[in-house]
């Protein structure tokens, strides 16, 4: 598949499920998707709750999805809509990093397509990770 359709594929998945954000509180809508190393997509969306610290974002929804379903997950690419065009939060970019490459994209998108492509190492470049653990 071409990464033109791969992008598509993505951006598509993440559309469909942010239409199901629970996102009473803030009204702001969240979808995201991932490709894992091994070529599947998950994607999620933010689900908010009373108790405001209780919201969980699209894209940690969408990582904790495939770790639900297959275990251990390499993740190649995120993907993540919102209107207007933002970057993951510092909760997701952490648990991005357990799951990440060197390879790792985040592609951020508003609902009419893609916007912008940096490398996940950019957001992160020195992650408390499993290495910073004795
Ligand atoms: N949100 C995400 O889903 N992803 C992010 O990376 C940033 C924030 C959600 C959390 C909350 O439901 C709403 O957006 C406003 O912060």
């Amino acid at each position: 598949m071409s990464e033109k359709d791969l992008i598509d594929q993505l951006f598509q998945a993440a559309l469909e499920t942010r239409k199901n954000s629970y996102s009473p509180y803030s009204k702001f809508a969240v979808g995201a998707a991932i490709l894992t190393s091994d070529g599947k997509i998950y994607s999620g969306c933010n689900v908010e709750n009373a108790s405001y610290g209780g919201a969980v974002c699209a894209e940690r929804n969408a990582i904790f999805r495939g770790v639900v379903t297959q275990g251990e997950i390499g993740v190649e690419k995120v993907l993540v809509i919102t209107e207007p065009v933002a970057v993951p939060c510092g909760f997701c970019l952490q648990v991005i990093s357990e799951f990440a490459t060197d390879k790792t994209e985040i592609i951020l998108c508003d609902p009419t397509g893609p916007k912008r492509t940096l490398p996940f190492l950019d957001f992160m470049p020195h992650p408390f990770d499993k290495a910073s653990l004795p």
